[in-house]
């Protein structure tokens, strides 16, 4: 079983997905994140840092997902093994719909294309909803400062996942992420468990 954990910068999502290898330890579940689970990771940190081309930018992170299937998702699932990755295709929609826009005529249907025949699709998709001041309040805290943390990006963004997950109702499970930790937590935790006895279960 594939779970995935969407949302803009500052959503929460990184630390419900920490949380959730600790509350599903009993499951032994893999723990994985996009970007970076392989070496092409290195390559896309670069390309964040110098704000490269976005054409290239896309397609680095493709080829990060790419890796992650073939070397960690894929062999995984066919181990049995629940896998559990912080961000997914799901990112590349909804971030590179907006760092595409102008550039490419269509850029969604463009990223659907290229991922066709071979991406995996997850079972559930937690996707953590908050209103962009406190996204914002909590990156800039953080100050990483990447171009992909700003007002606008962050708004166009969360609209975009908003906009996927209306389009695929039965994957998508929006949380509110101004929530306690503790609650989302609980309500991930036991969503997995629920759907695990019985993987047609909604
Ligand atoms: P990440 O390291 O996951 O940042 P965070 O921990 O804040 O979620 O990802 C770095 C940035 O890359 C983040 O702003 C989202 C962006 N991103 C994309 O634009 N496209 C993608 O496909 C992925 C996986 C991430």
């Amino acid at each position: 079983m594939l779970i995935t954990i969407e949302g803009i910068d500052g959503s929460g999502k990184s630390t419900l997905h920490e949380s959730l290898g600790k509350a599903l330890a009993d499951l032994d579940p893999v723990m994985t994140r996009e970007p970076g689970s392989t070496w092409i990771g290195e390559a896309v940190r670069r390309a964040i840092r110098e704000q490269a081309d976005p054409v290239a930018e896309a397609l680095l992170f493709i080829a990060d997902h790419a890796a992650h299937i073939s070397e960690v998702i894929r062999p995984a699932l066919s181990r049995g093994r629940i896998v559990i990755s912080d961000r997914y295709i799901d990112s590349r929609y909804a971030y590179q719909q907006v760092t595409l826009a102008g550039i490419l005529p269509d850029p969604l249907s463009w990223l659907q294309a290229v991922h066709t025949g071979w991406t995996v699709k997850p079972d559930i998709t937690f996707l953590l909803v908050v209103p962009i001041p406190v996204a914002l309040k909590r990156t800039g805290e953080r100050k990483t400062g990447e171009h992909f943390e700003q007002e606008t990006i962050l708004t166009a963004v969360q609209k975009n996942y908003l906009g996927l997950a209306e389009q695929d109702p039965p994957r998508f499970i929006i949380l509110d992420g101004t929530l306690p930790a503790e609650h989302l937590i609980r309500v991930a935790a036991e969503t997995i468990r629920y759907k695990r006895e019985d993987p047609r279960r909604r």
